[in-house]
């Protein structure tokens, strides 16, 4: 690409703005030029205002960038990544896509449209067909493309391995999900440390509709939900990024152990998907050692962009049972956005 796409980041501050900023400052296609926050941050220098809490430090070249409003148009950017909270999030972006605007959203406030793609670019990249449904229905010269609960991301990725190969029709999944995925500064010390928190506000339900929502088919103008009944249990733990789900598993026509195994180590992305810079060369990993994936052992296999699953075994319930972990700040929200807006950029959905 001759000359780098230039992009906005909207709620740049909080810990998947900041992830964005971290990613985007040494991307080959985008540029981050407008970095926008709430009231509290508008107005200052964005080496000053942000509470920094990624690892590497804050990229040079924004230092000095003056953060922006959220609510008002962010200029001459082609597009739009944004980690708002999702009550404002509903407001704002769908006023930017009127006015034009590409979004690569991850609040969930839009996620469940049904004229808005809600995007794993190596899942189900057929469903981008709802932008045009999107732009028609609504007037907008833009559009807003969403990614998933950072939780369903590591779900979905054996549920979709296991979903084309055989049929997927019942879940049950208990999540064990990172502090960070509460944002900055979250869950209180006094609470998370040695402790486990049974609740996490509106997870479960994201979890299950989320899961019908990807693994459903698109006929043109709509998702049809795939027939899974899914049912998940949310809780925090004391862990710093890295979402685990243990889950089971019901499927059609009960394969043998070595098929189910099959099946996972075979997913591969679609060929649209493989060569886009953010798209590790296998998503999907199975891991042979019998206490993995671990968060702080395996979070980070492919520079966060892979999902990993261990433990797969014969569950008396459902059928099988294993579990997967997810990087909940990388693949499951920032470095997610990107290469969904990667493979935007691949279909011309936006100008290079
Ligand atoms: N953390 C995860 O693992 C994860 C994963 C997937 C999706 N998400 C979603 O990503 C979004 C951001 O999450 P986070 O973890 O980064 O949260 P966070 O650390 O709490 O950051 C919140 C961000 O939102 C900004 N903000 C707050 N109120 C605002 C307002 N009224 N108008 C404009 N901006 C406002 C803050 O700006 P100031 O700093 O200037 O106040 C800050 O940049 C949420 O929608 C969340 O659900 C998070």
């Amino acid at each position: 690409m001759k000359d780098k796409i230039r992009v906005a980041v909207l709620a740049a501050t909080g810990s998947v703005g900041q992830r964005f900023v971290s990613l985007l400052a040494r991307h080959p296609w985008f540029e981050p030029v407008v970095l926008t926050g709430s009231s509290r941050s508008v107005g200052r220098r964005y080496g000053e205002v942000v509470r920094w809490v990624v690892p590497g430090g804050i990229p040079e070249a924004l230092q000095e960038v003056v953060v922006r409003p959220s609510e008002e148009p962010p200029g001459d950017v082609a597009l739009i990544f944004s980690a708002l909270p999702a009550a404002v999030a509903g407001e704002i972006e769908p006023r930017l896509a009127a006015q034009g605007y590409a979004i690569c959203s991850n609040a969930s406030a839009l996620r469940m449209e049904p004229d808005v793609p809600l995007l794993i670019p190596e899942v189900n990249p057929d469903h981008l067909a709802l932008i045009d449904v999107q732009r028609r229905q609504r007037g907008w010269q833009g559009f807003v493309v969403t990614s998933p609960n950072c939780s369903t991301t590591g779900l979905i990725f054996p549920l979709k391995a296991l979903h084309q190969a055989f049929g997927v029709s019942r879940v049950h999944a208990v999540t064990m999900q990172a502090i960070s995925g509460a944002g900055y500064p979250g869950v209180s010390a006094l609470d998370i440390l040695d402790n486990v928190i049974p609740y996490i506000a509106g997870e479960e339900a994201k979890i299950e509709v989320e899961t019908r929502k990807l693994l459903g088919t698109c006929d043109q103008d709509q998702i049809s939900q795939a027939p899974i009944l899914v049912s998940a249990q949310a809780n925090r733990v004391p862990v710093l990024d890295g979402h685990m789900a243990v889950f089971s598993v019901q499927l059609t026509g009960q394969p043998p152990l070595a098929q189910v195994l099959d099946a996972l180590q075979r997913f591969t992305p679609p060929k649209a998907v493989r060569d886009l810079p953010s798209a590790p060369r296998r998503p999907l990993v199975l891991l042979k050692q019998q206490d993995r994936p671990q968060p702080r052992r395996d979070r980070d296999l492919g520079e966060g962009m892979v999902v990993s699953v261990g433990r797969l075994q014969a569950c008396p319930v459902l059928g099988y049972r294993m579990v997967s972990l997810v990087h909940n700040t990388l693949r499951g929200a920032a470095a997610g956005a990107i290469l969904n807006a990667e493979l935007l950029v691949a279909q011309g959905y936006i100008a290079a």
